[in-house]
């Protein structure tokens, strides 16, 4: 089949090359041209480990290809993917803009039958507001809705091994079951992993199943306050619970607040969704409002050892990313604290293996950064660990006592709570644990 993704970032990209490595002809379409420049010039816009092998792979094959011409690649399509991003409005809903253009665009130049496949998260309503703009189309156009969850840092192994697709399409839409039966059979070929519903039910699922992830983060974030106050630690909490088959051990980590391009705007798009219903989902209000204050945690500490003077303060920020193994640093918890420090008056010096550029982007000169972890420590009076990275767990503290000028670390990932940093003459601080 040829099929067109329209939206080449970390979803589009993703998908279309996995597609394209089962077999299918793929066009990767995006109306970011330095974007398709780099792509066609062999280069990859975004760190996602595995993605350039799959990419170089398909493109030598002549199985994938990328352009800005979204007209043209719709044309040519016979499934077209809608992998554009909708960030979040003002109110808190989600921005359709994008979706609303790619379906116009797919009733004007759609030249055959064919199925056009939400797979951007859209909040309920989406997949009918799309089959109204296409209804006048000179061909057929079956909207599906296919929502997309795959993880950063781990994108390319869960497309081609996803735990389920979800796919949210009429039962009695033949022609569009058997398109996304023959798409997603090689990935589902060890066993029936498409869970198949109607397209309001996909729509909602997506949003659910990430409300229910932060949900948790925030639960055990909450926990973690308690345990300051109470005098417990939260990694033997999270312990003794996880270990509990029905709870499970997953998203249950304290920390500073979650963040990256998804949970935050979801968690808010389904408060939206409710309160356009009629209905005030107070359990997702209250994740997104526990998460805001977690946010601050790591600043409230910082304010607290300097007695609230960070004028001049240098302080080292190990992890701009949201997450370890993707330089995505889209509403990361670093920002929120990096944001915080320089209002505060504080110098700020960042570190991040990936993500740097992103950051540059933001930031400019207004922080430093520096080539090496041990290189940010340099003369800091705090040192701040925001994202857990692997080369971050476990450095070496006797060469960071003698380059830093202070001596506070904040474990914001509680990786370091065992390492007796305090007999080496640190202030050691994490986040609802005891420390040593
Ligand atoms: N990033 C994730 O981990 C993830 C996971 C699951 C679902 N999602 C959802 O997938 C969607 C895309 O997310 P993303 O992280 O890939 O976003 P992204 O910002 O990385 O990529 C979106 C791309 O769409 C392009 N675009 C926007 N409008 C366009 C148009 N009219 N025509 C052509 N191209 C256009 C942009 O230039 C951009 O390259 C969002 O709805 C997101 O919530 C993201």
């Amino acid at each position: 089949m040829t099929l067109c993704m329209v939206g080449t970032g970390y979803v589009g990209l993703v998908s279309g090359a996995c597609f394209a490595e089962t077999g299918q002809t793929v066009v990767c379409a995006d109306k970011d041209e330095s974007k398709i420049q780099m792509l066609e010039g062999g280069k990859i816009p975004i760190f996602e480990p595995g993605l350039e092998e799959v990419v170089e792979r398909s493109v030598a094959a002549g199985r994938l290809s990328f352009t800005s011409d979204v007209a043209a690649a719709i044309r040519d399509a016979e499934v077209v993917f809608v992998a554009v991003g909708t960030p979040p409005r003002a109110d808190g809903g989600a921005d359709l803009s994008a979706v609303d253009a790619v379906a116009r665009s797919v009733a004007e130049h759609a030249e055959r039958e064919m199925v056009l496949v939400l797979k951007s998260t859209v909040p309920v309503g989406t997949n009918r507001r799309v089959r109204r703009i296409v209804a006048d189309a000179p061909h057929p156009i079956h909207v599906v809705s296919n929502p997309e969850f795959l993880k950063e840092g781990e994108a390319v192994n869960d497309f081609l091994r996803p735990d389920r697709v979800v796919i949210g399409c009429d039962s009695d839409d033949e022609f569009a079951r058997g398109v996304m039966s023959r798409l997603y059979h090689p990935v589902c070929l060890d066993r029936n992993r498409m869970v198949w519903m109607d397209p309001a039910s996909a729509e909602l699922t997506k949003y659910v199943a990430n409300t229910m992830l932060a949900m948790r983060i925030s639960f055990m974030n909450e926990i973690s306050q308690l345990c300051e106050k109470v005098g417990a630690d939260v990694h033997s909490v999270r312990h003794g619970v996880g270990s509990d088959s029905r709870i499970g051990p997953k998203f249950l980590y304290a920390g500073p607040g979650y963040g990256g391009s998804c949970f935050p705007k979801d968690v808010k798009a389904l408060v939206h969704t409710a309160r356009e219903a009629g209905l005030e989902l107070e359990l997702v209000a209250t994740t997104d409002r526990v998460n805001a204050r977690q946010k601050g945690v790591l600043l409230r500490k910082i304010r607290a050892h300097f007695a609230d003077d960070l004028r001049g303060k240098r302080i080292a920020v190990w992890g701009v990313a949201f997450k370890p193994r993707t330089d995505d640093i889209r509403d990361s918890a670093s920002l929120t604290l990096v944001d915080a420090l320089l209002a505060d008056g504080a110098e700020v010096i960042l570190h991040d293996p990936e993500a740097l550029d992103n950051a540059r982007a933001r930031y400019g000169d207004r922080v430093e950064y520096a080539a090496t972890a041990y290189g940010a420590a340099e003369g800091a009076d705090a040192l701040c660990l925001l994202t857990e990275w692997r080369e971050y767990q476990n450095p070496d503290f006797g060469r960071l006592k003698e380059q830093m000028r202070g001596t506070l670390l904040l474990d914001g990932r509680n990786i370091w709570s065992t390492y007796g940093l305090r007999g080496q003459g640190f202030h050691y601080d994490g986040i609802g644990v005891h420390g040593s």
